[in-house]
């Protein structure tokens, strides 16, 4: 199995282009179910997660094809409304097809997507939402059979504001008559970046970014050609990258206006943080100092998908710091693999303390999960020596080259 070597102790210095946004182009790619003309989909990062979501696509009958870092997905003809077993496992995000689906096809069958590294992660939110909107819903084995002779706009309050819920729902809604109106719907950029989607298709989408999503539901959208905006948890990595291995970076494309939460932190930690049109600087001369406590919340709030890689930049911070993991069961994972680097880190439920300490040592670690395996690289950068990471199939599910990346950055990091 391939393995990240990464010789650390050095500080970084470069610039790097920050890929499409893993989050943003899977429900775009459920989403072109919905038009019944060719779509094309610009700056899609060529990623482990987008390849299970093409052969989704490719399982329900439509015709993909890359042309350089554009995909083209065309949808016309959908062949079944079954989502096949081996790829709702594949991967936890596949959840998101079936609401596009059933809004398409007037019915789904699926099973429920396997748990994760990160712990339970269930449905129970998306389904409630459909069978809101009309649809019948039956259980028998693990396997989920959806139907509806017609979805129905209504109003559907969310008890928690799942991303993925908000997003299929918008999906399904699209398909329903009338309007739809999700509320506490979750705020995240790559909803905004759905709703924009959505729209350059012929829908009519509004109030995402806000608690408050309205859906006018119609049939058949026509096709587009869709950018996807920056990914701001890779842009997150690289910055706190720097602030573990010290040195200056700029990436390109990454919009400031998406982190202000975990900017906030760095310039707390003392970086220089700059965000322009143009990209977002970074510049950290010293060993961080600790934070106030860093609370995962729901957008705006500090990402979850930011907690394992800020955790690793503050190893050999000046202090403690309290991280509490606020959205899943099970996100601390990663810190066995930052102990056996020298980390001081404590768990307790979902509050972890941090303690800096001066050192840390390169050794092997093994990467638990997506952004766990993130923070490795972004601790191994810091660490003297050098560390091995195992596990990076887990890594390349949301990075299309955290490698070649980093060493743009000036990092000696390679893949064998
Ligand atoms: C999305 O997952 C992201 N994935 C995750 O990124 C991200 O961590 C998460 O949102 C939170 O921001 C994609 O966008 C593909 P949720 P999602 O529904 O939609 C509970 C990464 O690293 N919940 O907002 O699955 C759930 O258990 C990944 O890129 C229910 O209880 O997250 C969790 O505690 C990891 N019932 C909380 O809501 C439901 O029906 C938030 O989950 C749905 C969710």
């Amino acid at each position: 199995m391939s393995k990240l070597l990464i010789q650390g102790g050095r500080a970084l210095s470069g610039e790097v282009t920050v890929q499409g946004a893993k989050n943003s182009v899977l429900p775009i790619l459920a989403a072109t179910l919905l038009s019944g003309e060719t779509v094309r989909v610009e700056n899609c990062p060529r990623l482990r997660d987008v390849d299970a979501a093409i052969r989704i696509l490719q399982s329900l009958g439509c015709r993909t094809m890359w042309q350089g870092d554009t995909l083209e997905v065309d949808a016309a003809e959908l062949s079944q409304c079954t989502i096949p077993d081996a790829l709702m496992r594949e991967m936890r995000s596949s959840a998101i097809f079936f609401g596009a689906v059933l809004a398409r096809c007037g019915e789904v069958e699926f099973s429920y997507p396997g748990g994760c590294e990160l712990g339970p992660r269930p449905i129970d939110l998306h389904l409630a939402g459909l069978r809101q909107l009309g649809a019948e819903i039956e259980e028998t084995g693990g396997t989920l059979r959806c139907r509806a002779k017609s979805l129905c706009g209504q109003t559907i309050p969310l008890r928690i504001a799942s991303v993925g819920a908000t997003e299929n729902l918008m999906l399904a809604a699209c398909g329903a008559e009338g309007v739809t109106t999700i509320v506490n719907a979750a705020r995240e950029p790559e909803i905004v970046d759905l709703q924009n989607f959505l729209n350059a298709c012929g829908g009519q989408v509004s109030g995402a970014g806000t608690s408050t999503v309205t859906v006018v539901g119609q049939r058949l959208l026509h096709g587009c050609t869709y950018r996807i905006m920056p990914d701001r948890i890779v842009a997150a990595t690289y910055l706190c990258a720097v602030m573990s291995a010290g040195g200056e970076t700029f990436l390109r494309g990454a919009r400031e206006e998406d982190l202000a939460a975990l900017t906030a932190v760095l310039r707390e930690a003392g970086c220089t943080v700059r965000g322009d049109a143009a990209g977002i600087g970074c510049i950290c001369t010293q060993r961080p100092r600790a934070v106030a406590p860093v609370c995962t919340a729901p957008y705006p709030g500090f990402p979850t998908d930011a907690q394992a890689i800020l955790m690793a930049a503050m190893l050999r911070s000046r202090g403690a710091t309290v991280f509490e993991e606020n959205i899943f069961t099970n996100r601390y994972r990663h810190v066995d693999e930052l102990v056996r680097m020298g980390a001081d880190i404590r768990v307790f439920d979902r509050t972890a303390v941090v303690t800096g300490t001066p050192v840390l040592h390169g050794t092997a670690v093994c990467s638990t999960d997506l952004r766990g395996g993130a923070a490795l690289c972004v601790a191994g950068l810091s660490a003297e020596g050098e560390t091995v990471v195992s596990g990076i199939e887990h890594i390349e599910r949301g990075y299309a080259d955290i490698a070649a990346d980093l060493r743009c950055l000036g990092a000696q990091i390679v893949k064998t």
